[in-house]
């Protein structure tokens, strides 16, 4: 009795088993292979144009014989700029403000030139790209 009973429970069980394992492994390399087929793409186009264009924009003015992305010379690194204030928009606000009108003791005694000419909304493309210098 036992013997009819037992025998077809454990080759069950093992049958089970074994899909099990079969299926899990199938579906790990189903996995594995649809990842490496589909690499990454992270789509960071906003986040270049925005930071592109505030690039050019100091590119087309002054700031570069006081400024460098990672060295400081008359005024602060852009990297150091960065570490100091997040992107928030009370920072790109207060800094876009800064570059117009000029601004001194934050970083030192040597004030920083007013860019009157800059209208508000370029110079706050500017700051948004300082403050990705290094992030
Ligand atoms: C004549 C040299 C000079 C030029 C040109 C110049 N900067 Fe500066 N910049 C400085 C100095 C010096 C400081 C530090 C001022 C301070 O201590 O508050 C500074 C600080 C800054 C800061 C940080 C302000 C703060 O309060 O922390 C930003 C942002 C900045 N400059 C952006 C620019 C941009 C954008 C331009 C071009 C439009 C520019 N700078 C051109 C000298 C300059």
């Amino acid at each position: 009795m036992k013997k009819t009973i037992w025998g077809p429970i454990c080759i069950s069980a093992a049958v089970v088993l074994l899909a099990a394992c079969g299926g899990g492994d199938k579906k790990a390399e189903q996995k594995s292979e649809q990842k490496s087929e589909t690499p990454a793409v992270k789509d960071n186009s906003m986040v270049t144009s925005v930071a592109g264009k505030g690039k050019e924009l100091i590119a087309s003015k002054d700031c570069k014989t006081c400024h460098t992305e990672e060295t400081k010379l008359v005024g602060p690194a852009f990297k150091e700029i960065a570490a100091k204030y997040p992107a928030s928009d009370e920072n790109i606000e207060l800094l876009a403000g800064k570059v117009i009108k000029g601004g001194a003791g934050n970083w030192g005694e040597v004030p920083m030139a007013p860019h009157a000419d800059i209208p508000k909304d370029d110079a706050k493309e500017m700051v948004k790209y300082i403050l990705s210098v290094g992030k």
